[in-house]
C-alpha cells in the first residue's frame, strides 16, 4: 500500500485527463485513474503514460462499489479527486437518466465505500485524507445583467437534470463531512476550455467547424453570458484546494472572463480566418440559462491561487491545439458522435432553411 496515491475518477475525460498529465508531470506518487469511459472518456488523452508506471488506469463505473472497495483497499490513497459526471447539459435534456444514475446515484456509492474504508483507519491517517468533489456553477442557477457574480454563499437554484444533478451531489458530499467528518472539500468552477475537450460544448464545436467550413449553430440570440476558465487554471486551482484547503469548505473558481456567445463565436472565427456568414442562429436550449460569473475572492486570498491563463491568449492557443491535433480530432469524431450532431442540430440547422453538415 503506498500511502502517498491518490485516486482520480473520471480522468480520461476533458478536465481529468488535464489533470491527470499535470499531477504526473510534477509528482511522484501513483494516481489510479478510474474511468468508465463512456463517450466522453478517451484513452488517447493519456496517450503519453501508457507505460509509466506512476498511472494505474482502472476501467469501470464509480457506481461498481466493490471495484471501489478493492482499489481504496488496494491503494490505500491519501486522497480522492472526484471528476468522473455526465457533464453536458444538451445531453441531460434529452436523456436525463445517465445523469442522475453517474452523478447522483454514483457519487453517492463512491463517498459510501470511502466512508466505510476511511473509517477503520486510525483518526491521525483519518485526518489526512481529502475528498475533493469537482462541481460546478450551475448549482446556483442563472444571473440577471447586474447581479453580482456567485459566491459560495449563493442559494442553489439548478435549472437543468444536469445541474440538478450536480446540485443533489454537492449536497451528498456537504453532508459526508457534516454528519460522518469525512474529510470533503467542493470546488464549483466555471465553464473550462483547454485541449481535449469532446467537440460537443461550445468552444471545440465551433472551432472544428469553422476549420471545415461548417455552419456554426448559436442557439438563440447568441447574447448568453459564460464565465470562462482555462482547464489548466481550474487543475492548478483543485492541487491548492488539495494542498492547503480546509475540509468541509467550498471554494468557487473562476477566472473573471465574462464574455457573450456570440463574441466567442467572433473570436473563433478570428483565429481560423473564416467569415460569419457562417453563423445559423438556431432553436434555443430548453430552459438555457442566461449568465453564470464566478466570484473566486475566497480561492484567491485563502489559499493564493490566482489563474495564469488571460482569454485572448488561451483561445488562441486552444484553436492552435485543434489545429495541430488533427488525427485526435478526427477520432472523436466518430459515427458516435455524428449520429449526436444530426440528433442535436440536423433539424435545428434545416430549419433554419440550412445544410446540417
Ligand atoms: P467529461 O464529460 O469530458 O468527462 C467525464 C469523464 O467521466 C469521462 O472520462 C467519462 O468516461 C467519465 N465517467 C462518466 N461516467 C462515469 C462513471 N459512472 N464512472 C466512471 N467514470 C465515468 O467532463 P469534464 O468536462 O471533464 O468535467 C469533469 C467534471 O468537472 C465533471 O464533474 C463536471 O461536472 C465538472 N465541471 C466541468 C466544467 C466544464 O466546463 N467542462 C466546469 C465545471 C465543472
Ligand atoms: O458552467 C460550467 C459548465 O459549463 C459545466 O458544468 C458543464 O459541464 C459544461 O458543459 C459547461 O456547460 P454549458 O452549458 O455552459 O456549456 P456548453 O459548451 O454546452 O455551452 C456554452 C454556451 O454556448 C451555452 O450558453 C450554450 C451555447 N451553445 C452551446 C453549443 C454546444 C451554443 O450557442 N451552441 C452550441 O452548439
Amino acid at each position: 500500500m503506498t500511502q502517498t496515491s491518490i485516486i482520480v475518477t473520471g480522468g480520461a475525460g476533458f478536465i481529468g485527463a488535464n489533470f491527470v498529465r499535470q499531477w504526473i508531470a510534477h509528482e511522484s506518487a501513483t494516481l489510479i485513474n478510474l474511468d468508465k469511459l463512456t463517450y466522453a472518456g478517451n484513452p488517447e488523452n493519456l496517450r503519453p503514460l501508457k507505460d509509466s508506471p506512476a498511472h494505474v488506469f482502472a476501467h469501470g463505473d464509480i457506481g461498481n462499489r466493490e471495484l471501489v472497495r478493492h482499489l481504496l483497499e488496494r491503494h490505500g490513497p491519501r486522497a480522492i479527486v472526484h471528476f468522473a459526471a455526465e457533464s453536458h447539459v444538451d445531453r441531460s435534456v434529452h436523456g436525463p437518466t445517465e445523469f442522475v444514475q453517474t452523478n447522483i446515484v454514483g457519487t453517492f456509492a463512491l463517498l459510501e465505500e470511502t466512508r466505510l474504508w476511511w473509517e477503520k483507519h486510525a483518526p491521525s491517517k483519518r485526518e489526512e485524507f481529502r475528498f475533493v468533489h469537482v462541481s460546478t456553477d450551475e448549482v446556483f442557477g442563472s444571473l440577471g445583467p447586474n447581479d453580482p457574480p456567485f459566491n459560495e454563499s449563493t442559494p442553489f437554484a439548478p435549472n437543468s437534470p444536469y445541474a440538478a444533478s450536480k446540485a443533489a451531489a454537492d449536497h451528498l458530499v456537504r453532508a459526508y463531512h457534516h454528519t460522518y467528518g469525512l474529510p470533503t472539500l467542493i470546488v464549483n468552477c466555471s465553464n473550462n476550455y483547454g485541449p481535449f475537450q469532446f467537440p460537443e460544448k461550445l468552444i471545440p464545436l465551433m472551432i472544428l467547424n469553422a476549420v471545415d467550413g461548417k455552419p456554426l449553430p448559436v442557439y438563440g440570440d447568441g447574447m448568453y453570458v459564460r464565465d470562462w476558465i482555462h482547464v489548466e487554471d481550474h487543475c492548478e486551482a483543485i492541487d491548492a484546494v488539495l494542498i492547503g484547503g480546509k475540509p468541509g469548505e467550498v471554494y468557487n473558481i473562476g477566472a473573471e472572463n465574462e464574455r457573450p456567445n456570440l463574441d466567442v463565436v467572433h473570436e473563433i472565427l478570428r483565429h481560423t480566418g473564416r467569415d460569419p456568414s457562417l453563423i445559423r442562429y438556431v432553436p434555443d436550449r430548453p430552459g438555457h440559462d442566461r449568465r453564470y460569473a464566478m466570484n473566486a475572492r475566497k480561492i484567491r486570498e485563502e489559499l493564493g491561487w490566482k489563474p495564469r491563463h488571460g482569454f485572448e491568449r488561451g483561445l488562441a492557443d486552444t484553436v492552435t491545439w485543434y489545429l495541430q491535433n488533427q488525427t485526435w480530432c478526427q477520432r472523436v469524431r466518430s459515427s458516435a458522435y455524428r449520429d449526436y450532431y444530426e440528433r442535436q442540430y440536423g433539424a435545428r440547422l434545416r430549419q433554419q432553411g440550412g445544410d446540417a453538415t
